[in-house]
């Protein structure tokens, strides 16, 4: 496929996964927005908000003083965010059904934040770009992405498993909609490209997860289910040899006596620069 397609699907089900892995990469998220300064009376920008996890920790970082602002282009995702920023009791957060890359706010925000939506563009320098007038001088953005590889095997271990096949369903999925691979090593170089001076401190995650005692098999089926129509157009597998009902189960009965170790999906790196 040429371009860009998002390879989600806008589900009950896809929100509650963005949930669950926003728990998994937090102490990055949280570790790069105080490194980048985010502090008390901030108002923020949230590119790519999806079910609000990001929004919401910069809502707990800029206080009742602070506002977050935001952005998903999936109307589903916004009304998601929105009720959830209700039950946690959360003012100071706005969400907006919008794509990023069109918002022009009426004044500059004092950081601009995101994470996982670059990668999910055709043009990340020009999306980068674009979103950068909506920044102050002088203010921060702190952007967080995957590192995920289209090409070569996946690191897990034993290789030969069923949940690395998996990984390479989702990959091929990834790559048969456009994803930008190993974003989150090219955030510096980007940075750079659109003016900005990011700093060299830069974070890593390496979420390294187990199954099946430990989450591993649950989140890579979720991935699957989630990407299935974008795995299935990639020709990588048929329905049949997914047969996603008995997907989690089956890789429990495949795993070995000492089960897996492996990526679920990906490293995560998060990079913040000033703007001039
Ligand atoms: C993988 S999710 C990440 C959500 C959230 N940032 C997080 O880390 O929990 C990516 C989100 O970005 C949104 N998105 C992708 N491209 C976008 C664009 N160009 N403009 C606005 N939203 C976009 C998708 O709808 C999706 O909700």
């Amino acid at each position: 496929m040429n371009g860009e397609h998002y390879p989600f699907q806008s589900t009950p089900d896809e929100r509650q996964r963005l949930v669950r892995q926003a728990e998994l990469v937090a102490p990055l998220t949280e570790q790069l927005f105080e490194k980048a300064g985010i502090t008390s009376g901030w108002r923020v920008l949230d590119i790519g908000s999806g079910s609000g996890d990001v929004a919401l920790l910069v809502a707990r970082l800029v206080g009742p003083t602070g506002t977050v602002i935001g952005i998903d282009r999936d109307p589903d995702q916004i009304n998601f965010a929105k009720q959830r920023a209700m039950e946690h009791g959360v003012s100071n957060v706005q969400f907006m059904s919008e794509d990023f890359r069109n918002i022009e706010l009426r004044s500059p925000v004092d950081a601009i934040v995101g994470r996982l939506v670059l990668m999910y563009t055709a043009e990340p320098l020009e999306a980068l770009r674009s979103v950068l007038r909506n920044l102050k001088p002088g203010g921060v953005i702190a952007l967080q992405e995957s590192v995920v590889d289209y090409d070569g095997p996946p690191c897990i271990e034993p290789r030969d498993c069923l949940a690395a096949k998996a990984v390479q369903w989702f990959r091929a999925g990834f790559k048969y909609s456009g994803v930008q691979p190993r974003m989150g090593m090219r955030l510096f170089g980007l940075m750079r490209e659109a003016g900005l001076n990011p700093s060299t401190d830069i974070v890593t995650l390496a979420p390294i997860l187990q199954g099946p005692e430990g989450p591993l098999f649950k989140l890579i089926t979720a991935v699957v289910a989630s990407q299935l129509p974008a795995i299935l157009s990639s020709g990588i597998a048929t329905e049949a040899e997914i047969d996603i009902d008995t997907l989690e189960q089956r890789m429990i009965e495949d795993a070995p006596p000492c089960g897996v170790v492996g990526y679920f999906n990906s490293g995560h790196v998060g990079v913040w620069a000033k703007n001039p």
